[in-house]
């Protein structure tokens, strides 16, 4: 078909495919005005959140909003947060090599990965690690949320919104899983409304560290329609699930890389003793861990 029809072919109504490696660069660049595809950005019905959010100034604005709280300097004064919630992550995982018991490790690290990102959304992380089963029944209605939104991006634009607004028992007979949304913001909702009463500067000082929904709450910078309950809400429901289910998905699929070659685990784990030479020695920084080539190598082939 490429042959008759040359290197660019439609898809769908809203979708091409371009088989032309030299366009790459032109077509993911971040020069000019990109509105997001409607289909793709309606799928979790949060059009309030940077994710939802077809106008390409608009995303701009939102996307500007968060994006400091993810510099390098920001992550490195995360790390005691990030190292606090690894240690809890080693606790349970002793727990279940002690008794024998097998380990879903993909709901071990949504939980690791949702914590720390609840921390640094709210001050608050959700304990999920402390959960029974490291809260499964949670990231199965997390999973069917996922499948909705997959289905929906096949579905015209107007459906997720029109399924959300109606009302319980017409959702429950048309789209069972859509419900599950609800659940993302439900998750969120409570910690949205305290970040919003907590307006002084004692609480970063409780909190030992910046959180990026105190922050946007209270910025100056923002207009009040960009800090309306219901916006943040979708804004942070996005940002715990787009941070705990992609954290996880990378580190699953790394730690089964890894496992399935033992030679490659070999080889990381001697490299880690360099800079951890026995159980007891201290937890190695942030910066040291960049400095070992093998394990960033590691990292970007779990990231691929
Ligand atoms: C290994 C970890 C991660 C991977 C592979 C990953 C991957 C991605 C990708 C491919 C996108 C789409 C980018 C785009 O359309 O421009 C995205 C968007 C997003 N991610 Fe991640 N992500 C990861 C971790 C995180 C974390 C930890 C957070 C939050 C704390 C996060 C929050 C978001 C948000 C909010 C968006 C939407 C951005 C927007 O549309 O403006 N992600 N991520």
């Amino acid at each position: 078909m490429l042959l008759i029809s040359g290197p660019i072919i439609r898809i769908s109504p809203h979708e091409i495919h371009i088989d032309d490696a030299d366009f790459y660069d032109k077509l993911n660049s971040f020069q000019g005005k990109w509105n997001k595809d409607p289909y793709t950005a309606h799928q979790f019905a949060n059009p309030g959140s940077s994710v939802g959010t077809i106008a390409h100034d608009l995303h701009r604005k939102r996307r500007a909003a968060v994006l400091p709280f993810f510099s390098k300097q920001k992550i490195y004064a995360l790390e005691p947060v990030i190292q606090s919630t690894i240690d809890r992550l080693c606790n349970k995982v002793q727990e279940y090599v002690k008794s024998g018991q097998p380990l879903n490790l993909r709901n071990a690290y949504k939980c690791f990965a949702a914590d720390v990102v609840a921390e640094y959304c709210f001050a608050e992380s959700g304990g999920l690690l402390e959960k029974p089963d490291f809260s499964l029944v949670h990231w199965q209605e997390h999973q069917q949320g996922l499948k909705a939104g997959l289905r929906a991006r096949y579905l015209p634009s107007w459906y997720m919104p029109v399924v959300q607004g109606a009302p319980a028992w017409i959702r429950a007979t048309v789209d069972p899983a859509a419900k599950h949304f609800e659940i993302w913001h439900r998750d969120v909702d409570g910690s949205v409304r305290r970040m919003e009463e907590q307006k002084n500067e004692d609480f970063f000082e409780k909190a030992g560290h910046r959180t990026i929904f105190h922050e946007l709450v209270n910025s100056p910078h923002l207009p009040p329609a960009e800090k309306q309950t219901i916006r943040v809400i979708q804004e942070a429901g996005a940002m715990v699930g787009a941070g705990g289910e992609s954290t996880s998905q990378v580190l699953t699929a790394l730690t089964f890389c890894l496992i399935a070659n033992p030679e490659k685990l070999r080889k990381l784990r001697d490299e880690l003793r360099t800079i951890i030479p026995s159980a007891d020695s201290p937890p190695p920084s942030l910066r040291q861990l960049e400095r070992l080539p093998y394990l960033g190598g590691c990292i970007k082939e779990g990231l691929r």
